[in-house]
């Protein structure tokens, strides 16, 4: 068993691309627990897909050895466990975060020297405090030729409160004061404290799965000891409180960031369960870890996972259906936090509705469907969560009570799951309070951006620093806004009109009512069910017509006339016409090219494998993508 003193529990919050994941490689190979030689950069992000976009998605946590050598209190000089806990960065994980956070005793918050405090510095920096975590402000990439450190510390100072001299520079890169900054984590960190004479209380923040060893959870024990091998003495088994899950674990121990066996696992540390178990879906982040025969009450904090974002997954070609089913229950072995459902879809065949935690997560799944699994996918427009009040509290028939929440209102996931308008009583969308940190130029843009998507005005903070004889001025602008706002083209549209400097972050606030109709979109006479969605009225005439214009576009012409509507109820309100139009791809070739010809022709094919066919007319693949965007 470890001396708890000599353990620290630590995590590195910063805004995407501040790095996060660089200055921990550094930590990996600096403390020697994984050598040079076997170090591909960025070893914290594992997934392939994080390596290419460079965003962390998955945590992992790693235990290391540090040896403090001089120090002002000779006391501390030793040998220290420092156990980091990697966070996601981006705002669909905000509770993954809380949960990294409450297993933590203190955080690294860092800051990029070159660009400054971002909205993801500020939120994550909130969280920490209310924590009660001890923060070293860290100013990272010091080695940039653009690099601002006075400039940044000012600013930290100016907005966090932060004092100059607890401010620690560093270059996760080159390694310039990586070495202070782990003293810094043992010196300013307290170490972690617990009973370890109490029953087991651990908490799971983040889990895996493990081919050989099932779900792994990733754990931290506030009390007692996790010892199976006492534990199968007592013939009791290890128990995860929420859904009361008993396992008798395959194997304990740490990650190294390796899985390394451990006989047990004391109080103050951080470790891993490997449960054998197959259904990630029984161990969420949050949840606590007792025994069966001496249960600990529950840690606070537990959330069920919250989809914000859903859309409808279908293969493009409908034989492929058992394998996308198939690939979807392999991803979800690893993301607790999706969520799906069958669907079948008169036009578009058997898939699922899938709910995931924000936007940036339905592109992640999507893409590792698409890469990993090779599936060849539809993906229908991204909504959100609507619950609908029924007149007189009525139930749809053929409903269960899963379907209603705590209010008894019904909920709603996709637009063809709204009931009848005359059964209406009204309509809630949810609402979302954000945070959006720019440059004092794009202030003008930005609210006109925001009161176009029905953002409520909330505050406006300056953000003033001076280096150098220049000021430059920033502001955090504070809005209510409906979610849906946000689900559509929001991001896109303020990170192009600043040229990628303002950022954004938003926390869920409540439902709230609002008139929101069913837009249809018919093509040829027929509803496509899969291309309609559901709005605020007073963009329904707008969005109609976008979609119908970009739809007349998309479509290829067929033999005959194709009319395309947007329709409320069986009110149109917009329409376009694709004329009569035979395309013939040979036009123009004369002669014997046979192969040109043939390579025309195979095009062609390929073309039409990635269409659907609605009644008479294919609508291509790129049809749905350019509605998802519009
Ligand atoms: P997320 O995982 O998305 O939150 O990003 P991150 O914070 O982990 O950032 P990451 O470590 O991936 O670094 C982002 C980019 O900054 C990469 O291109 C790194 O090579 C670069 N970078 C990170 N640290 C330094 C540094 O100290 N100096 C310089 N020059 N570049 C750095």
């Amino acid at each position: 068993m470890s001396d708890i003193t000599k353990i620290r529990n630590f995590c590195i919050i910063a805004h995407i691309d501040h790095g996060k994941s660089t200055l921990a490689d550094r930590m990996l190979e600096m403390t020697g627990t994984i050598q040079k030689r076997d170090m591909h950069d960025q070893f914290m992000d594992t997934l392939e897909l994080e390596q290419e976009r460079g965003i962390t998605i998955k945590l992992q946590s790693a235990r290391m050895l540090w040896t403090l050598k001089k120090t002002d209190t000779d006391k501390k000089i030793g040998e220290y466990i420092l156990n980091l806990i990697d966070t996601p960065g981006h705002v669909d994980f905000a509770y993954e975060v809380s949960r990294s956070l409450a297993a933590c005793e203190g955080a690294l918050l860092l800051v990029d020297a070159s660009q400054g405090i971002e909205a993801q510095t500020i939120s994550n920096a909130m969280k920490a405090i209310e924590h009660g975590l001890e923060i070293i402000p860290v100013i990272n990439k010091i080695d940039l030729p653009n690099a601002e450190p006075e400039r940044r510390a000012e600013e930290l100072k100016s907005v966090l409160g932060f004092r100059r001299e607890e401010m620690i520079f560093v270059s996760g890169k080159s390694g310039i004061n990586v070495d202070t900054l782990l003293d810094a984590v043992i010196e300013k960190i307290p170490h972690p404290t617990g009973d370890s004479t109490k029953p087991l209380q651990a908490l799971v923040f983040d889990s895996f799965y493990d081919d050989h060893k099932g779900v792994v959870a990733q754990i931290r024990i506030f009390n007692g000891e996790l010892d199976p091998a006492k534990v199968r003495a007592r013939v009791a088994k290890i128990l995860f409180s929420q859904k009361q899950t008993a396992v008798d674990p395959v194997e304990v121990g740490y990650l190294k960031p390796y899985m390394s066996v451990s006989p047990a696992i004391f109080t103050g540390e951080v470790g891993y369960i490997a449960t054998g178990l197959k259904d990630i879906s029984l161990i969420r982040v949050g949840d606590t870890v007792t025994t069966t025969d001496a249960p600990a009450p529950p840690l606070p904090g537990y959330e069920p996972a919250k989809s914000m974002v859903f859309a409808g997954f279908f293969p493009i070609n409908n034989d492929d259906a058992p394998a996308f089913r198939e690939a979807l229950f392999k991803l979800a072995l690893n993301d607790a936090s999706l969520n799906f459902t069958p669907e079948s879809s008169a036009a578009l065949g058997l898939g699922f509705r899938c709910g995931f935690l924000g936007l940036l997560h339905l592109e992640i799944v999507k893409e590792r469907l698409e890469r990993e699994y090779n599936m060849d996918l539809l993906v229908t427009a991204p909504s959100v969560e609507y619950r609908v009040k029924l007149i007189n509290d009525a139930k749809i028939e053929g409903t269960v009570e899963e379907n209603y929440d705590e209010n008894g209102y019904f909920i709603v996931r996709s637009p063809s799951e709204l009931p009848d308008m005359s059964r209406i009583e009204m309509i809630l969308e949810p609402w979302v309070k954000v945070e959006i940190i720019t440059p004092e130029t794009y202030i003008g843009d930005i609210m006109t951006l925001a009161t176009s998507k029905r953002a409520i005005y909330k505050n406006i903070e300056y953000i003033e620093q001076s280096a150098a004889g220049a000021t430059l001025k920033r502001v955090i602008l504070k809005y209510d806004i409906p979610l849906s706002e946000i689900v559509t083209d929001f991001f896109d549209k303020m990170k192009s009109m600043t040229h990628g400097y303002a950022s954004l972050d938003y926390t869920f606030d409540d439902f709230i009512a609002s008139d929101i109709v069913r837009v249809d979109i018919i093509v040829n006479n027929e509803k496509v069910d899969a291309l309609a969605f559901l709005c605020h009225r007073n963009s329904a005439d707008r969005m109609g017509k976008n979609i119908v214009a970009k739809l007349k576009e998309v479509i290829p012409r067929h033999q005959f006339k194709v009319p395309v509507q947007a329709a409320i109820g069986g009110k149109i309100i917009a329409r376009e016409d694709i004329s009569a139009y035979r395309k013939n791809v040979l036009k123009g070739m004369y002669g014997g090219d046979e192969t040109r010809k043939m390579k025309k022709l195979e095009k062609q094919k390929k073309g039409k494998a990635r269409m659907k066919k609605f009644g008479k007319v294919t609508i291509p693949q790129e049809a749905f993508m350019a509605v998802m965007k519009s």
